[in-house]
């Protein structure tokens, strides 16, 4: 019996010496494969809680940086503005979708493309299975120029920093540009047509990849271009699926 006893344990010593741990009802191994379980489960909180902490600063950076747009003074249209319409989205966002400059509804509300070009673009964005509440809209100027008329270059000059600072915090995948003013800005080409360069995508700013299409009130005044833009959404779509 002792015999037996000693071979036994040999053969054990050597399972253990050969990896093999959980033959043994030793409360230590047992501790190893809690702990490793515990690690695993800690480790996987921990990055929970990094993404967490991220979109947390991401937030937090995006309202200092709206608080610089409140106080700015850097062209005339603070003082006709009813509200600034700083943008707004999921700040995690993989497409950024960035217009003009805000109209009467959406100097009334605070929010961008609200009005019936917002509409439009809302319905674009679901159209290929988006939610909007899964992308970020901001503009190239936060405060509405009046009439809606076209924004000045000065007027984007004083405000460009601020939509920068916004692409830079949620670091978007692909920026869908909407018209005119924000391809040729963030392009860096003011000659630049978008009749030309819609549907394609181009390096622009800092290297973000723009994909430029039409502006949803475009598409309201010229209803057959619709059929195009559709076209461009697909195509986004599809290019902001192969980035995954
Ligand atoms: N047009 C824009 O360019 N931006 C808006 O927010 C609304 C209309």
């Amino acid at each position: 019996m002792e015999k037996l006893k000693r071979e036994l344990l040999a053969l054990l010593e050597w399972y253990r010496e050969a990896g093999i741990l959980y033959y043994f009802n030793n409360p230590n191994d047992q501790k190893v494969s809690l702990k490793n379980k515990k690690d695993k489960s800690y480790n996987q909180l921990q990055q929970s809680e990094i993404k967490g902490n991220e979109t947390n600063d991401k937030i937090k950076l995006l309202e200092e940086v709206k608080i610089e747009a409140l106080n700015c003074k850097g062209c005339e249209l603070y003082k006709s503005r009813k509200n600034l319409v700083f943008g707004e989205g999921n700040v995690n966002a993989k497409i950024m979708f960035v217009g003009e400059a805000p109209g009467r509804e959406e100097d009334e509300q605070g929010r961008p493309f609200v009005g019936q070009a917002g509409q439009l673009l809302t319905k674009l964005i679901e159209f290929v299975g988006w939610r909007r509440e899964d992308v970020y809209i901001a503009n190239v100027l936060k405060c509405r120029p009046p009439d809606n008329r076209n924004p000045l270059p000065a007027e984007i000059e004083a405000c460009k920093n601020f939509l920068f600072k916004q692409i830079e915090i949620i670091n978007p995948k692909i920026i869908c540009t909407l018209g005119t003013f924000s391809t040729q800005l963030l392009s860096g080409n003011n000659k630049i047509q978008i009749s030309k360069v819609r549907g394609h995508l181009l390096t622009g700013w800092k290297n973000y990849r723009i994909f430029p299409t039409f502006h949803p009130s475009y598409l309201l005044r010229n209803p057959n271009s619709k059929k195009i833009a559709i076209e461009d959404f697909k195509r986004l779509k599809e290019l902001a699926e192969s980035l995954d």
